[in-house]
């Protein structure tokens, strides 16, 4: 009955580096790994510095190759591998189902604030007008005064760049969403309004995984820890 709401299944995933550059060596980082993740969970990605958690975090994005293994994700009430998807499902899948708020907002110049936000929904079919609304209300929420609302981000802060970074996470909903370190150059004020808004998520139903190093926003957000292993010496 439970297994009706696994939104992702990690079936066997492993994660081997070969560095051509230094002979072939190869960097088993990830291992066997089998986990599910269900509607209205948060998991936590714990484990010491350099046990993969980013490398996971990018192969759940299908940015990271998975060396084995199977990725299931439920895309529009399908099951689909992204492990090995074309470059078509994983766009679609990144579009309606996968959302991924990264560590750094990748800055494109000329391009405003409020657009950056508005565009996944754009992506989505909405038109501007309702996709604007949406991104002022979430720049609002997140304290980004609306002078700057017109201009583009490359020039703003690094809290202020996170919390663009967050709106546009979060202008569509995505039954599964991503979150690398969200609340790490917050001040106190904007983490709250963050944790607040990933427990909403949560609760709406959104499958939740993130990096939390700031072990006060993993507390109040996550339901669950997939903890992974301190890697083997080579
Ligand atoms: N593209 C890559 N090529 C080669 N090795 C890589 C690559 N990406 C990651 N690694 C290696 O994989 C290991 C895991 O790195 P990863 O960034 O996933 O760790 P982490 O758990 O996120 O660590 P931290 O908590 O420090 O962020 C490291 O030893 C890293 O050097
Ligand atoms: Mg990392």
């Amino acid at each position: 009955m439970s297994e009706q709401r696994d939104m992702l299944r990690a079936e066997g995933l492993a994660k081997t580096f070969t560095l051509h550059l230094k002979d072939g060596l190869r960097l088993a980082v990830l291992k066997d790994m089998s986990f599910a993740v269900k509607s209205d969970e948060a998991i936590a990605l714990t484990g010491p510095s350099g046990s993969g958690k980013s490398t996971l975090m990018r192969m759940l994005y299908a940015n990271y190759r998975c060396s084995t293994g199977a990725l299931n994700v439920r895309h529009k009430g399908e099951w689909v591998n992204i492990a090995g998807a074309s470059a078509q499902i994983v766009t679609a899948v990144r579009q309606e189902t996968i959302g991924y708020v990264s560590q750094f907002l990748r800055v494109i110049p000329r391009v405003s604030t409020l657009q950056v936000v508005a565009e996944p929904l754009i992506e989505r079919g909405a038109c501007e007008q309702v996709a604007e609304r949406r991104a002022g209300d979430l720049l609002e929420r997140l304290n980004i005064p609306e002078t700057l609302w017109g201009l583009s981000p490359v020039t703003f802060s690094g809290g202020e760049q996170q919390r663009v970074n967050i709106a546009r996470g979060f202008a569509a909903p995505y039954p599964i969403l991503l979150l690398d370190e969200p609340t790490a150059s917050l001040d106190a004020k904007n983490r709250q309004v963050v944790i607040d808004m990933i427990v909403e998520a949560r609760d709406a139903g959104t499958a939740v995984i993130g990096i939390f190093h700031d072990a006060q926003a993993r507390d109040a957000v996550c339901t669950r820890e997939i903890k992974l292993p301190e890697r083997a010496a080579a």
